[in-house]
């Protein structure tokens, strides 16, 4: 706790008054009268409270484990929201990392990275594109996203169609340009005029995307599967249709498979499920395993427009993260991995949906693809996180009041029933209270 700005004190003793400890996440505005004076004051934790964090911390990771500093084992399935593809401390990746750090860590991109080029090019050997930007998150993967789709409109002699359509209940990061792009009043409110630039329709309705086409548009941007949004699958006709929008009327598609790819929905990227390619892809989260990475792929016509200077990050493309970033690869693209995904994917939506029958008070509905599940509450999504914490299960939240099941890609069958059981224990915790409550209500 600390005493950060003080305002308006008058007179007294230079003596603090004895506060409560400012709690994580806490921030709070003081105001004390007394005989000594008047002392107002914004207290707030050390570390900037952006987060509702739960009051939970771990010692260390194995596979789909985490041991909190609680001395209790919990099966991750927030995934650090979908970013631990491989789990926790792969042994390849720990390799991989400990390795490059006794070699070089950062040299930045003045200079040639020869694992960048390797990773850039074993991913446009996997995939529709023809080039690659290496950056460290997922909000800046989308940057160089949305700067390639303008740029090229203006290398093409129409620097006017600078418009991109977006959808509601998308995310695509928190800087200013993504926050505008996916339109989420909650999160632009207070910082000012929203970056111009992007016209929101409907998610999944191709006639709202359609009629939102104007001389001014010059791309449109989707998520394949609405990660944040609550885990919302379009049918695959909605991307078809979104490609062949963008080829009538001389548009970028660009996607964000930040959450949905490398290997998520268990193929390498979800685009593949609707047999389309799009101009532009960024990707972050699961890349890098836990490493922050993000990347920008495109097509050699998309990016034509990003030359020398136009575009650039001191980290992105580093020697550490592009280490870890090929280590990735080398498990996901080994043969049968996607499979194995597949078939996980499979049999969690068979125990789920069989989960959602036992306690259709509590379930609605289980939807996604692959690994990338959303089980929809009808009890406030935060009681069945609480309670499946409780039983020893993490998960994440997500819109349209869904819990989000984000297991690592290498889960087993054997964790698959241990996760299933103890969701069956909330659910059944949750029931028994609800049952109790309702009697309280009759007495
Ligand atoms: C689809 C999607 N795009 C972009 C982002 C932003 O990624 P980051 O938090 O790494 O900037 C996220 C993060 O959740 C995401 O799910």
């Amino acid at each position: 706790m600390r005493l950060v700005r003080r305002v308006d004190r008058v007179g007294g003793s230079n003596k603090l008054p004895k506060v409560p400890l400012v709690p994580p996440g806490g921030i709070f505005r003081l105001s004390v009268s007394g005989f000594a004076g008047h002392l107002e004051a914004v207290l707030i934790a050390p570390l900037l409270p952006t987060y509702a964090r739960a009051d939970l911390a771990f010692e260390r990771g194995e596979g789909t484990w985490l041991l909190g500093t609680d001395g209790k084992r919990y099966l991750d399935f927030s995934g650090g929201v979908a970013v631990n593809a491989l789990g926790h401390a792969h042994p390849a990746l720990v390799k991989a990392l400990t390795e490059q750090a006794q070699k070089v860590w950062h040299v930045s991109n003045l200079f040639r990275i020869p694992e960048a080029e390797r990773l850039a090019k074993r991913l446009v050997d996997a995939s529709f594109a023809d080039t690659v930007f290496f950056a460290n998150s997922g909000a800046e993967a989308m940057e160089c996203a949305i700067k390639m789709a303008r740029k090229y409109h203006a290398v093409s002699g129409k620097p006017e169609k600078n418009r991109i359509i977006t959808f509601d209940g998308s995310f695509h990061g928190r800087t200013l340009a993504t926050l505008a792009a996916a339109g989420n009043q909650k999160y632009l409110d207070g910082f000012g005029e929203p970056m111009p630039g992007f016209d929101q329709v409907r998610y999944g309705d191709l006639e709202d995307a359609k009629k939102a086409i104007t001389p001014a548009t010059g791309a449109i941007l989707a998520e394949p599967i609405e990660g944040e949004g609550g885990i919302r699958v379009p049918p695959p006709s909605f991307l078809r249709g979104l490609r062949e929008l963008c080829d009538n009327n001389g548009l970028l598609l660009v996607l964000d498979e930040v959450q949905s790819g490398m290997g998520r929905t268990g193929k390498l990227f979800a685009y593949e499920w609707a047999e389309i390619e799009p101009d532009i892809l960024a990707t972050a989260k699961g890349i890098g395993g836990g490493f922050p990475l993000g990347a920008c792929m495109a097509t050699a016509e998309a990016a034509k427009g990003m030359t020398a200077g136009t575009h650039g990050s001191t980290f992105g493309g580093n020697p550490l993260a592009m280490a870890v970033g090929n280590a990735v690869l080398d498990v996901i693209l080994a043969p049968g991995f996607l499979e194995k995904v597949r078939h996980s994917g499979l049999l969690i939506k068979q125990r789920l949906a069989e989960l959602r029958d036992r306690h259709a008070a509590v379930i609605a509905e289980v939807r996604g693809e692959g690994l990338l599940i959303g089980l929809r509450a009808i009890v406030p999504q935060g009681d069945l996180i609480a309670a499946a914490r409780e039983e020893g299960l993490l998960t994440a939240a997500a819109g349209e009041n869904v819990v989000r099941l984000l297991p690592p890609l290498i889960i087993g069958e054997a964790e698959i029933s241990e996760a299933v059981g103890k969701l069956d224990a909330a659910c059944r915790k949750i029931e028994i209270s609800l049952a109790a409550s309702k009697r309280g209500a009759a007495e």
